[in-house]
């Protein structure tokens, strides 16, 4: 299910119920071809970035969060969960960032319209 946001040419996508997304685990989910991560902080806030390595292939959402980061599987470079800004070492590219929202019990991440 989708609707699309004129104004921003936003699209949002429902991902998944928002239970399943829970503190210090990453959740991956796909939306069409896009990959993304789904992350909620201590705070509750909830967060979705690209969830491929901007190293090599790997799905980020199956490594470690650390605090408000999570670290690559592979060779453990580290990426921003708020804003997918990558710390390295190995990588070097950041990741994308989606807008997410919660609708009754739904997660919908927004993006671009293709
Ligand atoms: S694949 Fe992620 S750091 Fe190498």
């Amino acid at each position: 299910m989708s609707d699309i946001d004129s104004q921003t040419e936003t699209v949002w996508h429902v991902a998944c119920a928002a239970d399943r997304v829970v503190e210090g685990e990453g959740f991956g989910v796909k939306i069409g071809e896009t990959r993304i991560g789904l992350y909620r902080l201590e705070d509750g806030s909830l967060h979705a970035i690209g969830d491929i390595c901007t190293h090599e292939f790997a799905i980020l959402s199956e490594g470690f969060v650390e605090g408000d980061q999570i670290e690559c599987p592979l060779h453990q470079a580290m990426f921003d969960i708020r804003t997918g800004k990558c710390f390295g070492p190995l990588a070097d590219r950041d990741l994308p960032a989606f807008p997410v929202r919660v609708e009754g019990n739904d997660i919908l991440i927004g993006l671009p319209k293709a």
